[in-house]
């Protein structure tokens, strides 16, 4: 087996009750924050800087910088918020990261607050994931108690204060302006830049918004230098990175490596496909990035390899699918999530985004009509780049990649229903959920006499 990993946020998740902060103490924790109360704030950002760590949210943008961006000599307050709204589909690492050690993220708020020379921080958490909000509470009302959070942090003058804020439940609002609305009270729709949020962010202020993985990492740059963090990943995608494996492998889950890495090495470290799998097609960052193929195995997995590939390595989850997927099935579900999740402030979006799932609906019904996969193109044509924000673009991704890499299977969408050709029993990774129509457990891949499939309730 490849020996690639590099365990460094996930080194400690499987610690004995590694979210208190007496065993994140024990492992190091809140070292850095020591050390980084020493430097001038300037020093703390040119060290992130030099590092070359770059955001971890989707688009890769230099982390340093982005702190740099803050106008110091702006009179109102500095604001850090850390985007902790995890929704893009086939992505679990900050909610994984902060349900198992919450404080590294918190020891890295607090280095961030202190670099851009902000008072207050906030962590907008996904609304859904109610477990995760209690731990973070939990482990900052743990940090105040121990004087890592509040006034005269550790004696150093330096002040913060930390508000966890639970979200509504809302793909958009993970979009940067649309989460600062949001945060404010307002309905989550992106803002019109300029302004960047660096300039007037959250309540018109200067505001460094980050993922979750992006100020978690920080601690541990702080703490090990830029030459360690170097070491690993490549020239231009420096470090490590958590990559979120899933679909039709052995062993899905978050897997630590440095970025560069290959899917097919992460493949060899998840224990391969499943039995009888042959890689079909798969996302190397969430549904919102344009689908490779088995072709596209060798790829490094950083910012340059995924980009020269035709696609975005994004947020790094890797959604594996196999030859029982149906391509048409597969995008249709994540139109119809698209749909769900327009925010509708602008047409080509909101009316594209609906248009899009009911011709994909009608192909997977192999009720398709001539000129349809023309007029999808055609859709996503007038989304891409004429959308108000990024989802608008992210939606149209899986659809023009799709066509471009399976164009028969739409084809097929003209005259034969996606369940005749590849009956879902088949692609589920929970065959014993299903049971076809007359209740007959169907787990081989059958389908009842009309094709139906209904699943069953579950689990007791
Ligand atoms: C529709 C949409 C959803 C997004 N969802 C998230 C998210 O859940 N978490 C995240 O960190 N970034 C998300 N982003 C990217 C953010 O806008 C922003 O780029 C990111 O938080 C910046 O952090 P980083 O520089 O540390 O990567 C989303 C963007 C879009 C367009
Ligand atoms: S692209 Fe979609 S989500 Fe973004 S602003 Fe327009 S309608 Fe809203």
């Amino acid at each position: 087996m490849t020996d690639m990993l590099t365990p460094v946020l996930s080194a400690d998740w499987g610690n004995d009750r590694a979210w208190t902060l007496a065993a994140y103490e024990q492992t190091g924790g809140y070292e850095a924050l020591r050390t980084a109360l020493t430097m001038a704030p300037d020093d703390v950002i040119a060290l992130v800087k030099e590092s070359g760590l770059r955001g971890r949210g989707g688009a890769g943008f230099p982390t340093g910088m982005k702190w740099s961006f803050i106008p110091q000599d702006n009179p109102n307050p500095k604001y850090l918020v850390v985007n902790a709204d995890e929704s893009e589909p086939g992505t679990c690492k900050d909610i994984p990261l902060m349900m198992a050690t919450p404080h590294t993220l918190i020891e890295g708020v607090i280095i961030a607050a202190h670099a851009i020379r902000a008072k207050t921080a906030f962590i907008y958490v996904r609304g859904e994931v109610l477990h995760v909000v209690r731990r973070l509470r939990a482990a900052a009302r743990e940090a105040y108690e121990a004087g890592h959070l509040g006034t005269d942090i550790h004696g150093s003058g330096v002040d913060l204060d930390l508000v966890i804020h639970a979200g509504a439940g809302a793909y958009i609002c993970g979009e940067e302006t649309a989460l600062l609305d949001s945060l404010e009270g307002r309905r989550g729709q992106p803002r019109l830049r300029p302004p960047f949020p660096a300039v007037a962010g959250l309540y018109a202020s200067p505001t460094v918004v980050n993922n979750v993985e992006s100020i978690a990492s920080v601690p541990a740059i702080v703490k090990n230098g830029v030459d360690w963090f170097g070491s690993m990943g490549t020239e231009k995608s420096k470090g490590f990175t958590l990559y979120s494996l899933s679909g039709h492998v052995k062993r899905p889950g978050q897997y630590e490596a440095p970025l560069g890495i290959t899917l097919r090495e992460l493949l060899e470290l998840g224990g391969g496909m499943r039995d009888g799998s042959e890689l079909k097609f798969w996302t190397p960052g969430g549904s919102s990035t344009p689908i490779l193929t088995a072709e596209h195995l060798d790829i490094p997995l950083d910012y340059e390899g995924v980009s020269a590939a035709g696609s975005m390595l994004g947020t790094k989850a890797l959604q594996v699918f196999d030859q029982t997927t149906s391509v048409v099935r597969c995008v249709l579900r994540w139109t119809e999530f698209y749909k769900h999740e327009s925010c509708g402030k602008c047409t080509p979006c909101r009316e594209g985004t609906w248009w899009l799932a009911q011709t994909l609906q009608r192909l997977d019904e192999g009720h398709g009509k001539p000129g349809d996969i023309e007029l999808l193109l055609d859709l996503c044509e007038n989304i891409l780049g004429r959308s108000f924000c990024a989802l608008g673009d992210g939606a149209t991704s899986p659809i023009t990649s799709a066509i471009q890499h399976f164009r028969d299977e739409f084809e097929a969408g003209m005259h034969t229903p996606s369940r005749e050709m590849f009956p879902p029993v088949a692609s589920t990774l929970f065959p014993d959920r299903f049971s076809s129509a007359d209740g007959s457990s169907s787990a081989d891949g059958s389908s009842s006499a009309d094709g139906s499939l209904s699943l069953s309730k579950g689990p007791a």
